[in-house]
């Protein structure tokens, strides 16, 4: 089975989750898209959180109605992908450069289920490069501190992630700093460290956020808790 596939079925299942009137969060990404696909098919009586303009776009184009996050007390349930789902399921996201929206739509959960295809989980944190987002006014200072952050944990200096167009700049208007891939020793201390920075909105590390996850293996869907 394919990469796309194993995100589809796994996208396919966590619809299956949704029940009439849930306020549910929409993540962003490839597999995200399949799970938000499959709940337009649903045609049920929700109303969806979306975390990124893109999502928005997609489930307007399917015809699910939105909520704002600021529009809704509390969101029922988020299914969203991830780049990396390591042990207890901390995760590493922000790929497609959403982690900030993302992760406000996940702490407003009282549910968050990640879905992914199987090359996803990995043993230990950090062979995918990990997204930190920046303000932009002095962004190369912050770039700096963040070096001496990486040097700490024994990682490479970040990178200004950059697209064609040039600067990749997010849905919050900020910037994407990636931490080159290099095994994540103590995530939780270099979470704490990154948000220590003057000038970083947040990181793409989702510790103890997932409740659980759904992997499109060759063999099906498998369900992991943390
Ligand atoms: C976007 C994300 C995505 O969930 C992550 O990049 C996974 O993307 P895909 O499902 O396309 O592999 O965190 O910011």
């Amino acid at each position: 089975m394919s990469a796309d596939d194993q995100k589809r079925i796994a996208g396919e299942a966590a619809a299956q989750l949704v029940e009439a009137g849930m306020v549910v969060g929409l993540g962003t990404g490839s597999t995200a898209a399949w799970f938000v696909k499959a709940l337009a098919a649903r045609k049920l009586d929700i109303r969806g959180v979306p975390t990124s303009e893109a999502t928005a776009n997609l489930a307007r184009e399917l015809g699910i109605p939105l909520a704002a996050l600021d529009d809704v007390k509390s969101i029922d349930l988020t299914v969203d992908g991830a780049d990396e789902v390591g042990p207890g399921l901390d995760l590493i996201k922000g790929g497609g450069a959403a982690l900030l929206r993302e992760k406000l739509v996940w702490e407003a959960s009282k549910r968050c289920v990640v879905i992914a295809d199987a090359a996803k989980k990995v043993d230990a944190l950090g062979r995918f490069p990990l997204p930190i987002e920046v303000v932009r006014f002095g962004h190369v200072h912050t770039g700096h501190r963040l070096a001496d952050i990486a040097a700490e944990f024994d990682l490479l200096p970040p990178r200004l992630r950059m697209a064609d167009r040039g600067i990749v700049i997010t849905d919050g208007g900020n910037v994407i700093y990636d931490l080159p891939s290099s095994v994540i020793a103590e995530p939780a201390a270099l979470a704490a460290a990154l948000k220590a920075v003057t000038g970083v909105v947040d990181h793409g590390l989702f510790l103890d956020l997932a409740d659980e996850a759904l992997l499109g293996t060759d063999q099906g869907v498998v369900k992991l808790v943390p």
